[in-house]
């Protein structure tokens, strides 16, 4: 169904997505390592899976990992022992080697870790026991932005497995902010450097495209809605799937009425899009980024920019802190640069900072 509010699973539920569908799966092909890219609730969970999915059918193993919540390495390892027992066909095959590994026990429920006093060292003998016995293999990191505290670690350890296991491939998804930053530009001290995954950027439905989602899922539900009330859906929704999706499954499921759908949708959008603003605030110049946003809600030049910086600090600033800030928000996706202007692509955060409901 195409308003299911979970993250789709099958290329069958997955909408207008068969040409990144097929990149990706290309990619992993050619043993490419990739990260796929998008604003929030664009669809990136819903592409990995499907790909996953897809590759599965073609005999390639593919371990799903979520790590949200994850936060240091001992959430990667429950992460990584949930993703195996849901992968057994890989399992099977590094049972005997994985048996071994401190802290790793395997029994006829799957595998399960114990609190292992160097757990970096478990994800690496895990790692190298699928690389070593489990043939082609694909690894999707979704959220990886979890795992910022530990990316230095990381990095080194995925660079090790980059040289010594080609057979592993990686596909990272998440957020751009933290740690997706230094694995797409690693510096030239970076373990990764030189070895940056291709990128798979996902966009916002195109107006004529999301107008067919949508008809695509009440059609299923066996309703006809007005072209003005699907029109306006889209446009107040800015094509973005996800926002699509429960906004449909609140007409549809929730048979609430066109205008209390949008309504709760928005609102919804806007508590998540907030949590995640506040979450991107912390321990930065709250008042010079909240300035440097609202003035992108709409659209703003560089000067306008700092204009607003400056108006909110009531103090002039300097162009090497504009540029920062702006560099900021661009690597956490927030805004987007087209022909010098900037612009907040996310039209729930748009809402949220133009109705003053953060401060
Ligand atoms: N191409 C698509 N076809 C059908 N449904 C989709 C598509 N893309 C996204 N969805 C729906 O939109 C919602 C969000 O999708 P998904 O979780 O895959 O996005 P995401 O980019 O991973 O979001 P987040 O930023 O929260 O991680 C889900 O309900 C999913 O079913
Ligand atoms: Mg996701």
């Amino acid at each position: 169904m195409l308003f299911d509010l979970n993250p789709k699973t099958s290329s069958k539920e997955l909408f207008g997505r068969e040409r990144e569908l097929e990149e990706l799966i290309r990619l992993v092909r050619a043993r490419r390592w990739v990260a796929v890219l998008g604003p929030r609730m664009v669809g990136k969970t819903s592409l990995v899976k499907v790909a996953g999915a897809e590759l599965r059918k073609a005999k390639t193993k593919v371990v799903y990992m979520n790590l949200w919540g994850a936060k240091g390495t001992h959430g990667l390892l429950k992460v990584m022992a949930r993703g195996l027992n849901d992968e057994k066909s890989i399992l099977q095959e590094i049972k005997d080697v994985a048996q071994r590994v401190e802290g790793v026990s395997i029994g006829p429920s799957g595998i399960s870790i114990s609190i292992s006093r160097k757990p970096m060292t478990t994800v690496w003998d895990l790692l190298m026991a699928i690389g070593s016995k489990a043939g082609n293999c694909v690894i999707a990191l979704d959220e990886v932005q979890e795992l910022a505290a530990i990316s230095g670690r990381l990095l080194k350890l995925l660079a090790n497995i980059f040289n010594t296991h080609p057979n592993i491939v990686f596909i990272f998804t998440g957020s751009m902010f933290g740690l997706m930053k230094t694995l797409l530009e690693p510096t030239s001290s970076s373990p990764l450097y030189g070895r940056s995954p291709a990128r798979l950027y996902l966009n916002p439905f195109e107006k004529e495209l999301a107008i067919r989602f949508l008809r695509k899922g009440f059609e299923e539900q066996k309703l006809t809605l007005r072209d003005e009330i699907i029109n306006e859906a889209v446009e107040r929704l800015d094509g973005i799937p996800g926002w699509l999706t429960l906004y449909g499954n609140n007409v549809a499921v929730r048979k609430l009425p066109h205008q209390k759908a949008l309504e709760e949708t928005i609102s919804e959008g806007i508590k998540i899009v907030k949590d995640e603003l506040e979450h991107f605030l912390e321990g930065r110049d709250k008042q010079a980024y909240l300035a440097a946003l609202k003035a992108t809600a709409i659209s703003a030049r560089w000067t306008e920019i700092k204009g607003a910086v400056e108006i909110a600090k009531a103090s002039p600033a300097n162009d090497a802190t504009i540029y920062r800030i702006i560099e900021n928000l661009k690597a956490a996706m927030l805004i987007e640069e087209k022909e010098n202007v900037y612009r907040i692509n996310d039209p729930m955060l748009r809402t949220l900072l133009l109705t003053s409901q953060i401060t």
